[in-house]
């Protein structure tokens, strides 16, 4: 059987990987400044990582969630205390995607209404209505076109109460990334976050704030939107998670009641799963890598500011956009194939870094100087 083809790929082979850098199977050694998208948070094959999910697998590698699981406790207790959110409630399941699912289910049942508010340039995962709020027609099936998801543009705080005075008493659920991924690397304001909390608490709708991609750390905060200075109702988290086990997560606030079967899940919150999630929190918590990505970002953005001919860089802590002329657009692939430097992109030419949060001020400047020669090339 042939793989089903959906990724367009790079012609490299990873083998393995350590810290911020990955070899192929040929040997040659790459900085990795993607994180394979976002992933990989506490840096490739932490001993720390390797250790706890060892011992995980030798104890227990799997139980249903019909009998208390003490590891998911420890990892809500963990989070709750690490991202100074200890009055969430947690549920736990296997990817973004599937997390904002469930965080616009329990919007939804919360409210007893339907329609949901996303935002222009926004990518909420592939399921159906975390794609059916994604701003990209080209992967929502027929199937998973909805009437009840409104699109309103980014950062307009006008156009968000244009449609709260129009719809205001439908809406379940706002569903807004703290910094704008896919959509290149573009931060909601603190102006607009805070009228996001405004209008819900005004119309009785609830605010998710998406942080799979922006969240757990990579902004310098716990949650990208904790800049604006109000809490959400409902946050998601994925990607960094698990440094590359799959683990998602709603965070529910003290206001939702939960009833049995409301929301369920096969795998989501398994030993092993809780595991990494331990082992990511406690190596973010021992190495401050929460502290390291404000400080590595800023170094890089202040570097990358300075460098003329790029046309904007955008982002904050290792969550950075460097967005290019269309002359420099194949700036990628130069650094990939000449540079050895792995980049994210988003359309049309903006290179992503998002790198682990490990990311030390030596990497960093190999990667300016890797940046600086594909740029003059
Ligand atoms: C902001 C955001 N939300 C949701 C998702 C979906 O996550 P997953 O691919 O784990 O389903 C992504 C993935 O890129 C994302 O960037």
């Amino acid at each position: 059987m042939k793989l089903f083809d959906v990724y367009p790929l790079q012609p490299i082979a990873i083998a393995h990987a350590h810290g911020a850098w990955v070899w192929d199977e040929q040997g040659n050694k790459y900085l990795d400044m993607y994180g394979g998208h976002a992933v990989i948070s506490i840096g490739h094959t932490h001993p720390h990582y390797i250790k706890r999910l060892t011992e995980q697998l030798g104890k227990i590698g799997f139980y249903s969630n019909s009998v208390h699981l003490r590891i998911q406790e420890e990892l809500a207790e963990k989070l709750g205390d690490l991202s100074g959110k200890p009055h969430f409630q947690l549920f736990l399941c296997n990817s973004g995607a599937e997390a904002n699912e469930n965080a616009l289910k329990l919007a939804s049942f919360h409210t007893g209404r339907k329609k949901v508010l996303a935002f222009r340039g926004a990518f909420h995962g592939r399921t159906s209505l975390a794609v059916a709020a994604t701003d990209n027609p080209k992967i929502v099936a027929p199937v998973n076109q909805a009437d009840h998801i409104i699109f309103a543009p980014f950062n307009d705080e006008t156009g968000l109460e244009t449609v709260f005075s129009e719809q205001g008493e439908e809406i379940a659920a706002v569903i807004v990334e703290g910094i704008q991924g896919v959509g290149g690397i573009n931060e909601a304001s603190v102006a607009f976050l805070k009228k996001i909390r405004q209008l819900c608490d005004a119309w009785g709708a609830v605010y998710i704030a998406d942080g799979i991609q922006c969240g757990y750390g990579r902004s310098g905060t716990f949650f990208s939107h904790d800049y604006c200075g109000v809490d959400a109702d409902i946050y998601t988290t994925a990607k960094g998670m698990g440094n590359g086990f799959p683990v998602g997560g709603v965070w529910a606030g003290p206001q939702f009641r939960p009833w049995h079967g409301m929301l369920g899940t096969t795998f989501g919150g398994n030993p092993l799963a809780c595991a990494a999630a331990l082992a990511v929190a406690e190596v973010m918590e021992s190495e401050s890598l929460m502290q390291n990505a404000a400080e590595t970002g800023t170094y890089l953005m202040t570097k990358l500011k300075a460098c003329s001919g790029i046309k904007e860089v955008r982002g904050r802590g290792l969550m950075i956009g460097i967005d290019l002329t269309a002359e420099k657009s194949d700036l990628r692939k130069r650094l990939l194939h000449k540079g050895r430097v792995f980049t994210g992109e988003a359309k049309p030419n903006v290179v992503r870094l998002l790198p682990s949060l490990a990311l030390t001020r030596t990497e960093a400047d190999y990667f300016l100087e890797k940046f600086y020669e594909s740029f003059q090339d």
